[in-house]
C-alpha cells in the first residue's frame, strides 16, 4: 500500500486517536527556555525522554542545548543516528550486552553515563578498554530522591578515588537529580527544597576537588525546578523535558508558564445518554497514573474514567455533543503519554504541517 500523505489536512480529517503538536506552541516552549538559559551559567541538556524524537532534540540544540539527556541506551542510539553527538544516559546501564553496546556508542559521539557500583564501573571499564574508548561516566548521587546513586559526601569522594583507577573509563562529574516536585505548587517552598538537595550536591562537588578530583559536569534539575536548579551556584547543566509539551500535573506548579503544545484528539463514538459521551481513547491511547487527563475546550465536559479503549465522559445537560464529533485531551503526564504513539500530527492554524514519527517510542532497552 503506498503511504497517503497526511500533510495538509485539516484538524478534523485526522483519524482519531492522534497526538497532536501544536507547533507555535512548542516552539515558543523551546524558545523561552533557551532564553532563560542564555542568561544563566548553567547549560540546558534537555531530557529527550519527554519527546522521544531526533527533530525536536535538533530544535532544542539549535537555540542553545549543549547536547541532550536520554533515560535508556536505546534512546540514546536514536539521538545518535540522528546527528547527535552529546549525549548523557541519566541512567545506571548494567546488562554486559547493553555495556557493549554503550562502550560502541561512544564510537560515533561523547556519551556519558551514570554509574553507581563499582562491580558495574569495573566491567564497563574492561569493555570499554577492548572496544578502545574511554568511557565518559558521572557518578550519579542520591541527593534524596532515594533511587539510584551512591550516597553524598564522602561514600562518593571514595567511589570517584576507585573509579580513577579504572583505566577505561573518565570521570567527568556528578548527576544529582533532585526530583520533579509535582506536590509542591508554591514556588518559595519548591525552591527551598530543591536547593536543600542541591546543597548536598555540591558540597559533595567541593570534596571531590579539595581531594584534587577535577568535576566538569554538575548536572541536575526538572521542568519544575529549572529556574532554581539552574541558578544554585556550581550546577552546570539542567536536564528539564516536559517544558517541551506541559501537561496537566506542571501546570499546576506556580512559576512555570509553558504552553500545553501536546494533545490527544478523539472522536465521540456513542451518546448513549445525555449526561455521557464515549471517545475513542482510553488508556492504551493516554496514561493517568498523575490524574485523569482534562477535556480542553468543552465546557462542562469532564473526563471521567478510562478503560482499555474508551473514554467516557460526564457531560452537564446544556452541553451539545454529537457522535463524530472531535474532542482534545490534555495529558495529564506528557512523557508516558508519548511512548504510546508512533507519530506525531504538527499542527499550525489548524492543519498538518507535518508529521513526525516518534523514533525513540518503545526503546525501553
Ligand atoms: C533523571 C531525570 N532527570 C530529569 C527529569 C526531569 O524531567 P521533567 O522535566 O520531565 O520533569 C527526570 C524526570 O523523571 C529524571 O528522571
Amino acid at each position: 500500500m503506498p503511504e497517503i500523505s497526511e500533510t495538509g489536512l485539516s484538524k478534523d480529517e485526522i483519524e482519531t486517536p492522534a497526538l497532536l503538536i501544536d507547533l507555535d506552541a512548542l516552539e515558543r516552549n523551546i524558545n523561552k527556555m533557551a532564553d532563560y538559559f542564555s542568561k544563566v551559567e548553567a547549560s540546558l541538556r534537555p531530557h529527550a525522554k519527554t519527546h522521544k524524537t531526533p527533530i525536536i532534540a535538533h530544535k532544542q540544540i539549535k537555540v542553545g542545548a549543549i547536547g541532550v539527556c536520554c533515560q535508556k541506551l536505546s534512546e540514546a542510539e536514536v539521538m545518535v543516528a540522528s546527528g547527535i553527538d552529546d549525549v548523557l544516559i541519566t541512567n545506571e546501564v548494567v546488562n554486559p550486552s547493553k555495556i557493549k553496546r554503550l562502550v560502541s556508542l561512544s564510537k560515533h559521539g561523547r556519551i556519558i553515563v551514570a554509574v553507581d557500583d563499582l562491580e558495574i564501573a569495573k566491567a564497563t571499564s574492561e569493555t570499554a578498554v577492548k572496544t578502545g574508548v574511554k568511557q565518559d561516566v558521572v557518578i550519579e548521587v542520591n541527593v534524596g530522591l532515594n533511587r539510584c546513586g551512591v550516597e553524598p559526601g564522602k561514600p562518593t569522594v571514595e567511589f570517584a578515588k576507585k573509579l580513577l583507577k579504572l583505566k577505561g573509563l573518565n570521570l567527568v562529574g556528578l548527576l544529582g537529580y533532585e526530583g520533579s516536585f509535582f506536590n509542591i505548587s508554591d514556588f518559595e517552598e519548591r525552591k527551598k527544597a530543591a536547593n536543600a538537595r542541591n546543597k548536598l550536591l555540591i558540597e559533595t562537588r567541593d570534596l571531590l576537588e579539595d581531594a584534587g578530583i577535577t568535576v566538569e559536569i554538575v548536572s541536575a534539575g526538572a521542568t519544575g525546578t529549572y529556574n532554581i536548579t539552574g541558578e544554585y551556584p556550581g550546577i552546570t547543566e539542567i536536564e528539564a523535558g516536559s517544558y517541551v509539551f506541559m501537561d496537566t500535573t506542571y501546570t499546576r506548579l506556580a512559576g512555570l508558564d509553558f504552553e500545553y503544545a501536546l494533545t490527544l484528539l478523539t472522536t465521540v463514538i456513542s451518546r448513549p445518554a445525555l449526561e455521557r459521551a464515549v471517545v475513542d481513547a482510553g488508556l492504551k491511547e493516554v496514561t493517568k497514573e498523575f490524574g485523569m487527563p482534562q477535556v480542553k475546550d468543552v465546557e462542562g465536559a469532564t473526563l471521567q474514567s478510562l478503560s482499555e479503549e474508551h473514554g467516557t465522559l460526564r457531560l452537564e445537560k446544556t452541553v451539545d455533543l454529537k457522535i463524530g464529533d472531535k474532542i482534545e485531551l490534555i495529558p495529564s503526564h506528557c512523557c508516558t503519554t508519548v511512548n504510546l504513539h508512533d507519530k506525531y500530527y504538527c499542527l499550525r492554524d489548524g492543519v498538518v504541517e507535518a508529521v513526525w514519527n516518534i523514533a525513540a517510542r518503545g526503546k525501553i532497552r
